[in-house]
């Protein structure tokens, strides 16, 4: 299993500090499921099971510090897709690749519904991180509308396949990117509302038969409202290759139960 944080815009530098202690210590006693990464090779390891922090840009110094020399690996929440230039504000892959991170979080409901980001930058944001030797994890998820209306897997594929096309299209050959989806409906997201374990595992085993239709293998999280009392029913769905966690991330005891629930 894989087990990923997305703290979102939150915490204090000392907050953030003691809790990249924490995944430091959860995932030294947790041995199940700190094997995904290898101390100093952090870049070419495994993918299929580790914990995985997405701190806001400015603590990537501070996680670079703590968490080099443990198992955690971690990453930004966004990147620009473009490699460099007059984009005030914005921070490149090959910034956050400077600090020793692996892994960027691409497409998140959040970026795609405030800062407009379609299905052909965040392959382009991919794609950058590519080149700077980061992986991607990629957020597709359909809204409260969609699923009323029976769009839910129509959408999600729509996402992945513009999205991934493009991507594959731009990939250099000898790329070494590993690739993570989550699955996140937006209506779950920081609400409470969790989608059923049917929801999960049908949308689950559309998401891997489209990659296969494309010819990728990639785990496939869930993330939406994960909680320690959810964890352990929704890492025994079928299809479901660990989660993506935001509120319930920015406690350590919290995060602790449910790296304990996929052990
Ligand atoms: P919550 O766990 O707070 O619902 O957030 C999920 C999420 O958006 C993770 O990326």
């Amino acid at each position: 299993m894989i087990i990923a944080a997305n703290w979102k815009m939150n915490l204090s530098r000392r907050n953030a500090g003691d809790l990249l202690k924490s995944y430091r210590d959860i995932a030294a006693t947790k041995a199940n499921i700190s094997d995904g990464g290898g101390e100093g090779d952090k870049k070419v390891s495994g993918v299929s099971s580790g914990l995985i922090a997405f701190v806001p840009a400015c603590y990537l110094p501070l996680a670079e510090d703590i968490l080099s020399l443990t198992s955690v690996q971690f990453g930004a929440q966004d990147c620009h897709a473009e490699a460099k230039g007059a984009f005030t504000g914005d921070v490149s892959a090959s910034m956050i690749a400077d600090f020793s991170a692996c892994w960027v979080l691409c497409g998140h409901s959040e970026r795609r519904q405030y800062h407009a980001e379609t299905d052909d930058v965040i392959a382009g944001k991919m794609t950058q991180a590519a080149q700077s030797g980061l992986n991607a994890l990629l957020c597709v998820g359909e809204s409260h509308e969609d699923r009323l209306s029976n769009q839910s897997i129509d959408v999600v594929t729509r996402q992945l396949m513009s999205t991934l096309q493009i991507w594959q299209s731009s990939r250099a050959d000898n790329s070494t990117q590993l690739l993570v989806i989550a699955y996140e409906p937006i209506w779950a997201i920081g609400t409470g509302l969790v989608a059923s374990l049917e929801q999960i595992s049908e949308m689950h085993a559309a998401i891997k038969a489209c990659l296969a239709g494309l010819g990728i293998a990639a785990p496939v999280l869930y993330g939406g409202s994960v909680k320690p009392d959810n964890a352990a029913d929704i890492f025994a769905v079928a299809d479901v290759d660990g989660a993506l966690v935001g509120g319930a991330s920015l406690n350590a005891e919290g995060f602790s139960q449910i790296v304990e629930a996929a052990s």
